[in-house]
């Protein structure tokens, strides 16, 4: 059976990442979060007082920074590692959501990470999640889906995602770092956020998971026919 590259791309949390676990365990695919590598970066850049606006220093600490990803069978997930140490959970900080944007846009760092997953889509069978990947990353993807939804179900979703470890946060917050990140995402100079012009779009503001999912399996199974030529 033939296997192919699924992407998801869109704005900030509009439930990328839960459509792509779900399709890739239906799948029996591997499952990338990239913006979990663009957040180790940030991490390592934050603990290490890393000057960023320095384009030595940056290339500098990049070759510091070993990233992957480790199956955890407790939370049944591939968690990202940083050089050797688990980051999943520290990641996921609005510490970290505060800064990311602006270290995602910095072209060496794109140029680090979009090497990596390029590696990890070698032998297909993949749903990989995030900004620029049916456009950059994998531009001959089988199956591309740009997703959306309102911009206050996604504050709301967010925020709940976030209160839940840290009861301390505001809604306020979690709005102001989500426009604020669509805006760097969508207007960096390098791979900024755009639908590709064959990606399938997903507006899941009324829809369920389960119908999002049926959805996107119709089209992974169409893309699929396609590729085995049948
Ligand atoms: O979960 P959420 O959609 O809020 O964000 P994420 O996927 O964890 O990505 C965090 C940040 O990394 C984004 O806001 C982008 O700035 C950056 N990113 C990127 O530039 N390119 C990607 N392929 C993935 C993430």
């Amino acid at each position: 059976m033939s296997k192919i590259i699924i992407t998801i791309d869109g704005w900030s949390s509009c439930g990328k990442s839960t459509l792509a676990r779900q399709l890739a365990k239906k799948l029996n695919y591997v499952y990338i979060d990239s913006g979990a590598m663009y957040r180790a970066i940030t991490l390592y850049f934050l603990r290490n007082h890393i000057d960023w606006t320095d384009p030595a220093e940056v290339k500098q600490a990049l070759l510091q920074i070993e990233l992957e990803f480790a199956y955890n069978p407790k939370s049944d997930l591939s968690e990202m590692m940083l050089n050797g140490e688990n980051v999943e959970f520290v990641i996921r900080d609005l510490v970290v959501a505060e800064k990311v944007s602006e270290i995602a846009a910095i072209r060496e760092v794109r140029e680090f990470a979009v090497a990596q997953q390029r590696k990890m889509g070698k032998k297909k069978g993949i749903v990989m999640d995030g900004r620029d990947i049916g456009t950059v990353v994998f531009p001959h993807a089988e199956l591309k889906i740009f997703m959306t939804a309102d911009n206050a179900i996604r504050v709301e979703r967010r925020f709940r995602e976030l209160f839940e470890k840290n009861p301390n946060i505001s809604l306020e917050e979690v709005k102001n770092n989500l426009e604020l990140r669509d805006y760097i995402d969508s207007n960096r100079e390098v791979s900024p956020l755009r639908r590709a012009d064959d990606a399938r779009l997903l507006d899941n503001s009324n829809i369920t998971e389960e119908e999002q999912l049926k959805l996107a399996l119709i089209w992974a199974e169409a893309s699929l026919k396609l590729e085995s030529g049948s």
